[in-house]
């Protein structure tokens, strides 16, 4: 079977996302993943390991035409490990960045990029001291590991009280304080760039987190004006340049009243691009698959409106999904956990209003 081989480092629902976007280019994915059922393993071959085994790496790498990753905790030194002889796609740097908050923050403070205040916290001094710089409400995070909201909490008294119970919960691992955003709300801006450096972004998505978690994306986002786009397409090139990047990329946003602050990027596809699949004339895994193959892009533009919705937790009853027109369902083959994302679902329309009435049917149903 001829076609070139994408090695994916990961094998959970973005890879096998990535896994479906490849197959009708005749291009063929293969995982390395620990888990010997990872949902990835339906759509391309499946190499059981874990992602610091230098053996394991080797067998995904093994006649592969590129490398790229679908999940961020990837240990930069195996990146840089198969750097050494394949085109590894976004690079190592990204990805260290990106697992870092306090070198990510830093990034865009470097950049230009406007952040909530912060400061670093590695003691329990420090983190008075932080609170002195950040003000508050703040929220002190894990600088490293974080997801869906995990590794976070609020601090909204200076008290040694409210104190001591931030460093109780995470205090001994390197710590991150940021000052609340009142934001009006979330956006996310999803970027490529191919190996020809050619640039695309898609239209800015409006996100709705519940408990840190992801619950819906809104796309295109509502009442974006040309220069709003315009701004976040900047912050987002300034990151692809700063680190040579080749692939999809996102930055996450806070909007505080028109004002955009950078909350964290991610060096890959991206929950917030799901839309991407159905409501885009490209998606992000098939633009990704192209960047890192060294194909040229696609168009990024939106067709119709569509909004997500996730499934956490249990997947609805498939037959009632699909008798709401314009849904379209997404099942990532992981067991059902509590605030797991198990699957999601796509509802397109052609305007708003069609748009707002099956979203009311799908509540109905599921
Ligand atoms: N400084 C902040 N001000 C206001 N809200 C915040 C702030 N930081 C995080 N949040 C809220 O918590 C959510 C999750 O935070 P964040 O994106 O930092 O964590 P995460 O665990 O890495 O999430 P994920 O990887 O799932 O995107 C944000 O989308 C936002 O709703
Ligand atoms: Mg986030």
């Amino acid at each position: 079977m001829g076609g070139p081989v994408l090695a994916v480092l990961g094998g959970g629902q973005l890879g096998r996302m990535l896994g479906l976007a490849a197959l009708p280019l005749g291009a063929r994915c293969r995982f390395l993943d620990p888990a010997p059922d990872a949902g990835a393993g339906a759509v391309g071959e499946l190499v059981v390991g874990a992602l610091d085994d230098p053996g394991a790496l080797d067998r995904v790498a093994e006649g592969a035409d590129a490398v790229t990753f679908e999940w961020e905790g990837v240990p930069a030194d195996a990146a840089r490990r198969l750097a050494a002889r394949l085109p590894v796609f976004p690079g190592p740097e990204a990805l260290a960045a990106s697992q870092d908050r306090q070198a990510e923050k830093a990034a865009f403070a470097r950049l230009g990029i406007p952040t909530a205040h912060f400061a670093a916290v590695d003691s329990r001094v420090g983190l008075a001291r932080a609170v002195d710089e950040v003000g508050l409400p703040a929220l002190l995070k894990t600088r490293r590991g974080g997801y869906d909201g995990k590794g976070q909490h609020r601090i909204d008294g200076a008290d040694d009280g409210a104190l001591d119970g931030a460093w109780g919960a995470l205090g001994g691992v390197p710590l991150i304080l940021e000052r609340v955003v009142p934001f009006t709300r979330e956006l996310s801006v999803l970027a490529v760039r191919d190996r020809a450096r050619a640039t695309r972004c898609w239209p800015l998505v409006e996100n709705e987190h519940r408990d840190g978690i992801l619950r819906t994306s809104r796309a295109p986002a509502p009442g974006v004006t040309p220069e709003l786009q315009g701004r976040a397409e900047r912050y987002a090139t300034r990151l692809l340049d700063e680190w040579g990047y080749v692939g999809v990329l996102a930055v996450e946003l806070f909007d505080v009243d028109g004002e955009l602050l950078a909350n964290e990027v991610a060096p890959r596809v991206h929950n917030s691009g799901h839309w991407t699949i159905e409501g885009a004339t490209t998606s992000q895994f098939e633009n990704h698959v192209r960047a890192v193959l060294g194909w040229p892009l696609g168009a990024t533009d939106a067709v119709g409106v569509s909004a997500m919705v996730n499934c956490i937790g249990a997947l609805p009853e498939p037959g009632a999904v699909l008798a709401v027109p314009g849904a379209h369902l997404h099942v990532y083959g992981k067991a059902p956990r509590p605030d797991r994302k198990v699957g999601h679902i796509t509802v397109t329309a052609s305007s708003p209003d069609v748009l707002q009435d099956r979203l009311a049917q799908l509540s109905a149903h599921i």
